[in-house]
């Protein structure tokens, strides 16, 4: 659909840029912080590009206040961050660490006094190791009583003034990256406890959710989903079925869930034949049904292809890859449910990720009809190798050209009918990447950090941040 004239974007949208706790603050064993689950994996040799870690990342503990004030130069609406949950609670549980408690405070105190809305995540896949050693984390229904009490203690500290949270980051690249390729943390391959391990994050997702009702009663609360949404390869029936497949068990699985309690049919059916299927006890349907988020977050990078895969002659394990290392997505499918392959018509990106703007419009528009939410954009952005020039300049106009094509995108799914809320760009600071330390930067801020040699950390604001300052001041009518 042509729209003759876009609708403007709503005079309070959420214009910001998102970050999370591991992969920017660094200061890991500070002010009484306990281990997680990542300060212990990227010890393993041979996990992380260069044995990186995030022990420094980009220093955001002790430079919170000059990052803050380039946000307030750049004239940003809304900062997404996560908060570590082994800051409040060492342990995972037990007695508060109020030196962790105070740091969110000093930072949300400082965004709100320049003008900036907090969006809190609760959950960015740092767990306290303290609990996966004594029950295995979230493969015990022992995390829904340990999340929602974590939770709860930020509700009751933040609640008066953090409006807008976020419950769980990518809960289905967490745990498919934790349990399904043994490539994060807890590195266990075992497609039976993935499932099980998602329905218990289901379950505690769903029980802070109820519980934010009572501690903030005028927040809003929701996931953010890592939406790859699925094409067909081609007009063939059996191409389309693997597509419609994909869809089900790889975003349905998980939003149909989060807004309704429940599982969608043909992959529990399917799952249930494999042996896959979750337990599930008594109450829990209940249970998922009271934890109706108020959104649904969004994260999107890219669109994926499938066509059909018969049963002889298949590879390998099923796979949507968002956050992996290049080309993982390549030549990956379940024998008689879907094939993934390549997308013919789009570019790709340095780390071989799609490019696919008009696929955010698309996921924007699915969510939409299957779900009547309001959506925000908790993250969309490029990961590219950006280069210092001379006199400290980054020309990353090819962040500016990827940016501004989303930004269009949502103009015309916002003309479409979608209720927006807001656009989080990943990242606003350069960060660490989970696995590729920080060759990979998505930043509107260049951070001088590398795996080896010169790392003074100095902060270099690229091309991209002046034009999303623009972007911003003009409420997305200067692109
Ligand atoms: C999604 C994750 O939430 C974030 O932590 C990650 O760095 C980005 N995608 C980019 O891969």
């Amino acid at each position: 659909m042509i729209h003759k004239e876009m609708k403007p974007f709503p005079k309070d949208f959420l214009w910001g840029a998102a970050s999370a706790a591991y992969q920017v603050e660094g200061a890991w064993d500070e002010d009484g912080k306990g281990v997680s689950n990542w300060d212990k994996f990227v010890r393993i040799p041979g996990k992380t590009f260069k044995g990186t870690t995030g022990d420094l990342a980009v220093d955001h503990y002790h430079r919170y206040k000059e990052d803050v004030q380039l946000m307030a130069e750049m004239g940003m609406k809304a900062y997404r961050f996560s908060i570590a949950w082994t800051r409040i609670f060492p342990n995972g549980k037990g007695e508060v660490n109020q030196k962790g408690l105070e740091f969110y405070e000093n930072l949300i105190n400082e965004l709100i006094e320049n003008n900036i809305e907090p969006v809190l995540t609760l959950y960015h896949w740092d767990l306290p190791q303290a609990l996966q050693d004594e029950y295995g984390g979230w493969e015990s229904r022992q995390i829904i009583e340990d999340f929602t009490n974590y939770s709860i203690e930020l509700f009751k500290r933040f609640g008066d003034r953090v409006k807008y949270w976020v419950s769980l980051n990518e809960q289905n690249i967490f745990t498919m990256l934790g349990y399904r390729m043994a490539a994060h943390p807890p590195g266990v391959k075992d497609d039976k406890l993935f499932y099980q391990v998602n329905h218990h994050a289901n379950l505690a997702n769903a029980n802070v959710i109820k519980e934010f009702r009572k501690y903030v009663p005028d927040g809003k609360i929701g996931p953010s989903f890592a939406y790859s949404p699925s094409y067909a390869l081609s007009s063939n029936p059996r191409d389309i079925l693997a597509a419609e497949n994909a869809e089900e068990l790889n975003a349905h699985w998980w939003m149909d869930v989060y807004a309704w309690g429940r599982y969608p049919k043909a992959a529990w059916k399917y799952l249930e034949t494999k042996g896959l299927a979750p337990m599930v006890e008594e109450g829990d349907f209940e249970l998922l049904k009271e934890g109706k988020p108020d959104f649904m977050g969004l994260n999107y990078y890219q669109t994926t292809t499938f066509e059909e895969n018969p049963l002889e002659g298949g590879v390998g394990a099923a796979e949507m890859n968002t956050t992996g290392k290049k080309g993982t997505s390549k030549d990956t499918g379940i024998p008689g449910v879907y094939k993934t392959v390549e997308n013919p018509n789009l570019e790709r990106t340095d780390w071989d990720w799609n490019i696919d703007p008009q696929g955010l419009r698309i996921a924007l528009r699915r969510i939409t009809d299957r779900y009547a939410l309001p959506i925000l954009i908790s993250e969309n952005g490029l990961g590219a190798f950006d280069k210092v020039e001379e006199g400290d300049v980054v020309n990353d106009d090819y962040r500016i050209d990827f940016i501004r094509a989303h930004v269009k995108e949502i103009q015309e799914a916002i003309s479409d009918g979608v209720d927006m809320m807001g656009y989080c760009v990943w990242s606003f600071t350069d960060l660490l990447s989970w696995l590729n330390g920080f060759q990979k930067r998505y930043g509107f801020v260049y951070v001088n950090q590398h795996e080896e040699g010169d790392h003074d950390l100095r902060r270099i604001k690229k091309k991209s941040f002046y034009w999303y300052k623009e972007v911003i001041e003009s409420n997305g009518e200067k692109l």
